[in-house]
């Protein structure tokens, strides 16, 4: 039989990529409240529930007997909680997390998997290591931290469901679009130059991120949802390489056959800019034999064909980075 998998968030970037891999596999469905996702991320067949994680009514619309529940409904990067409306990203992604576990628990489920984030790390030395002293730096990144403690505790008070959390890196893949101005910004250079518009560079563009491609970090979850008796654990997803936006950048030229130069700005970001990330992924690799596999051309390629620039809204001047 089918494990069957409840995915919060499952209408926006990652959650979508999940299910539309995973839609043969497991019998899955999704609730999301569309603050940015689109239920046209998903394949038809995947069972949809318009709701919010937060509420209990909801959850019960889903169902009651779920293997797995993989969380990723929350406000979903640190901009979305400045200026004034940043309470409400606090109470959203830490009501949705702890009432979600609860119903997992409730629902019988052996695992919940959940969203945590490589912006944990701020700019610790490289490579990044789980293991690091953190020191959250933005108000994003302690609601994260405190989903990491909050499992630590929960699966030491009830074992008999296992407690995975995430720092992904930064990924990029297809289903950015109602992202708009959060998405990575190799889809956002990708959709400026693919309308020969110059992106927009803070800084000298040698700041570098360990970019990933959505599918490999769909194959690292679908390894932790798979392997029993996981405890409580976080594991680093990335591809262990990293790249500066410069070359990302050369690269999207040299895939879609241009030669747009960049327009450098200063950059407007004055305190906590992540000036690199690289991630360490030995204990993804040695524990569930997780391989990245998408080699960043590969992927950019496979983005730049199936651009479908009627769904872009943005560029990369209006970004949040
Ligand atoms: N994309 C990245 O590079 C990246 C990196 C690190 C961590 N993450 C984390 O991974 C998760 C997924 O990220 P994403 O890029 O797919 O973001 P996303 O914004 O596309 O997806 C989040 C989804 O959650 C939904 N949502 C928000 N609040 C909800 C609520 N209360 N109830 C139900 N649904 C709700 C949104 O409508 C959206 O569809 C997020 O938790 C994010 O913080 C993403």
């Amino acid at each position: 039989m089918k494990k069957k998998v409840l995915v919060t968030g499952g209408a926006g970037f990652i959650g979508s990529n999940f299910c539309n891999i995973n839609k043969e596999k497991y019998d899955i469905v999704v609730l999301d409240n569309l603050f940015l996702g689109t239920p046209s991320n998903l394949h038809p067949d995947i069972k949809f529930i318009k709701g919010d994680a937060c509420k209990n009514e909801d959850l019960a619309k889903c169902g009651d007997d779920f293997d797995i529940v993989l969380h990723f409904a929350g406000t979903s990067s640190a901009p979305m909680f400045m200026g004034d409306g940043f309470a409400d990203g606090y109470v959203n992604s830490i009501e949705s997390f702890v009432r979600t576990l609860e119903f997992a628990r409730k629902t019988g489920a052996k695992k919940f998997l959940y969203a945590s984030t490589s912006s944990i790390y701020g700019n610790n030395p490289l490579p990044l290591v789980e293991d690091q002293q953190v020191v959250p730096p933005n108000h994003y990144a302690v609601t994260k931290f405190t989903y990491e403690h909050c499992t630590r505790m929960y699966n030491h008070v009830y074992p008999e469901m296992d407690t995975i959390g995430f720092r992904f890196m930064s990924v990029y893949g297809p289903n950015e679009e109602a992202k708009g101005r959060y998405a990575n910004m190799i889809t956002q250079f990708l959709w400026d130059l693919a309308r020969d518009l110059p992106p927009v560079i803070y800084g000298t563009g040698e700041q570098f991120r360990d970019f990933t491609n959505v599918k490999d970090i769909v194959a690292g979850i679908t390894l932790a949802l798979e392997k029993e008796n996981l405890g409580n654990k976080v594991y680093n997803i990335g591809r262990g390489e990293s790249t500066s936006f410069n070359d990302i950048f050369k690269a999207i030229n040299q895939v879609l056959g241009k030669n747009i130069q960049p327009i450098y700005i200063e950059n407007p970001v004055k305190e906590g800019y992540v000036k690199g990330q690289h991630a360490d992924i030995h204990k993804i690799q040695s524990e569930l034999g997780f391989k990245p596999t998408v080699e960043l051309l590969d992927g950019i390629r496979d983005l730049a064909d199936n651009l479908d620039r009627s769904r872009i809204k943005e560029t990369s001047s209006d970004s949040l980075r």
